[in-house]
């Protein structure tokens, strides 16, 4: 890095509690020391020169790719970010990552046809920042190599991943659908329109309602568009990754279940903006217009399965293994409705695997990352990058987190607190520098991630962690004479399931009857092999920032929690 000389009259930032960055100027300057007015309040402030980063040259706008920035730090970062957001300009590269700050109001005059003609064959870089032109890199480039490509969107909660997923499916299906004389050939249109009719469908039982965004998705999404030598959309596939199956039988105030159960009963009070389709339109719309060959009467009898699960809102389902009495059997039926919701809904989506794709959600290997800005001859030597594969080890790696987890998971009755006890008493954790224990709690642990430390709370890990069917629930739901939830319970792979779950003799007193399977083990082997995946593919990434917890347009973008490095520019 080179070296930062600060002279009387130079412009810098000054770190402050409440705005995190203010701006100020050097009135007195000595080697180890820098004495700084700040604008505004006149306040003076004394600190060694390296923590008052150089203000960038004066601009009204930002720029637009802030690898144009003289000095790329974090004030300088967050600085452009919230000056352009407030003239609306929410998208902004890092050389070809392309950063999307939520707008949390609809920008119609972004998105369009007429948008997505401007971006058709552009290179990056020509017209403003936009996830069209990175969509358009992505399809331009697997045409030209023929190799696949991956976009990857990560970010927080409420950060907008859905949104822009969805952009960018508008804009692959817009694009296959031309021919490469550049006329629309029509032939991709039908696919086109099953990918993108698919998504209220996929909402419906995948989202909810959460404190942090009201249309949270609770499952994580791959999908696949396939495209022929012609460049035209030849198919699609749509995979699903760990449904938040808990929710189904266990919602916490002001938290709602899927969005389907209050459709499917009429609700009224769906949010405004979230298309408050009926479940009946929804699937009218899915078996007539997408897959003709779904069952005219699943409607029917999907629907009193669905107003089921609302009416046993919350409940153990674990705690009951024979229907008999009242309470068990509204128990058991909680734990059917949770097996069976899922099991419905992956059985729709399975129907999805007819068709067939590339865009993936949720996840940004950081190597890559680097790489591309070597690629990009972008000196990021001196850009902090936080190494995270030590919280990784901790969390996933062997007799890490989740494999502690897991063991615990084996004890029938075991809590949250033998969960926290093992994670305090393990060589593992003990030895990892991002792990510790409050010192007030038997229940609680910190990880120390990259953006500063989280402190969990164990009591809801155990029964979160575990994924199995009672076989007892599976038998009496598969006797069920609704021919539909019968026919969930009574497939092979059901069958199997409960067939595997009553074989006896599991090692460290795991509840008889009951086949262990962890959410935890689940996302280990799932997340391995979408890396297999993505390492086959060209990356391209997004990354969405939620700019202020309340929502609102308004309001100025926040410092990053627990930033005192450089957080975002480490983060993708
Ligand atoms: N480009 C956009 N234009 C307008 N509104 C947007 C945009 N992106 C996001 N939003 C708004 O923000 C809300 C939250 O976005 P979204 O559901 O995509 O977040 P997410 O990152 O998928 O969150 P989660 O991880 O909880 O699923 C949307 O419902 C929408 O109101
Ligand atoms: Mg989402």
């Amino acid at each position: 890095m080179e070296a930062i000389v600060h002279t009387v009259g130079t412009k810098v930032w000054i770190k402050e509690e409440k705005e995190a960055w203010i701006k100020g100027e050097v009135y007195k300057a000595e080697e180890e020391v820098v004495l700084v007015r700040t604008e505004g309040t006149g306040a003076e402030v004394k600190c060694k020169p390296e923590d008052a980063p150089l203000q960038n040259p004066h601009n009204n706008r930002g720029v637009d790719d802030m690898t144009r920035l003289s000095y790329l730090h974090e004030p300088a970062v967050l600085w452009n970010l919230n000056t352009r957001y407030a003239y609306d300009d929410i998208y902004t590269y890092t050389g070809t990552i392309l950063i999307a700050i939520n707008p949390f109001t609809s920008l119609p005059h972004l998105y369009g046809e007429h948008m997505m003609d401007q971006y058709r064959g552009v290179d990056i870089g020509e017209y403003a920042p936009h996830v069209y032109a990175i969509a358009d890199a992505a399809y331009r480039q697997m045409r030209k190599e023929m190799k696949g490509q991956s976009i990857l969107v990560s970010g927080e909660s409420g950060a907008g991943k859905t949104e822009t997923s969805k952009l960018i499916m508008k804009y692959l299906a817009y694009m296959g659908g031309y021919s490469d004389a550049g006329e629309q050939t029509g032939s991709g249109r039908s696919v086109e329109e099953q990918v993108l009719e698919s998504n209220p469908l996929l909402e419906a039982f995948g989202n909810a309602k959460t404190t942090r965004n009201n249309n949270s998705s609770r499952f994580g999404k791959y999908v696949e568009i396939n495209f022929n030598d012609k460049g035209v959309i030849s198919g699609a596939a749509i995979r699903t990754y760990l449904l938040e199956r808990s929710r189904v039988v266990a919602v916490n105030n002001p938290e709602r279940n899927y969005h389907i159960f209050y459709q499917v009963r009429g609700f009224k009070q769906v949010e405004a903006k979230y298309p408050a389709l009926l479940f009946k339109q929804q699937l009218d719309a899915f078996v007539q217009k997408i897959f003709p060959m779904i069952r005219d009467n699943v409607r029917r009898e999907i629907t009193p399965m669905l107003n089921h699960c609302i009416h046993t809102p919350k409940a153990s389902g674990r705690t009951a293994t024979r229907p008999a009495g009242n309470a068990p059997a509204a128990a058991a039926g909680a734990a059917g409705a949770q097996a069976a919701t899922h099991k419905s809904w992956t059985d729709i989506l399975a129907v999805f695997d007819t068709l067939l794709a590339t865009v993936k959600l949720n996840f940004v290997p950081k190597v890559l990352v680097q790489a591309d800005y070597e690629r990009e001859e972008i000196d990021w030597s001196y850009i902090e990058f936080v190494d995270n594969q030590d919280v990784l080890d901790l969390i996933e790696g062997k007799l890490g987190v989740l494999d502690l987890l897991d063991e615990v998971c084996r004890f029938v009755d075991a809590k949250g607190k033998d969960f926290a006890e093992k994670l305090y008493n393990s060589g593992s954790c003990k030895d990892s520098r991002r792990f510790s224990k409050p010192k007030t709690s038997m229940t609680q642990f910190i990880v120390d991630h990259y953006a500063g430390p989280v402190k969990y709370e164990t009591a809801n890990f155990i029964d979160k962690n575990k994924d199995f069917v009672v076989p007892e629930h599976a038998a009496l739901l598969g006797g069920s004479d609704q021919a539909f939830v019968a026919a969930l319970f009574t497939e092979s792979g059901a069958a199997a399931e409960a067939a595997a779950a009553a074989a006896p003799g599991r090692r460290g007193g795991a509840a008889k009857g009951v086949k262990f399977s962890s959410v935890g083990s689940q996302f280990k082997k799932q997340l391995a092999e979408l890396m297999v995946q993505l390492h086959a593919m060209e990356p391209h990434y997004i990354r969405c920032i939620k700019p202020n917890e309340s929502g609102k347009n308004d309001s100025i973008l926040l410092p990053v929690p627990g930033g005192t490095d450089s957080t975002l520019l480490s983060t993708w």
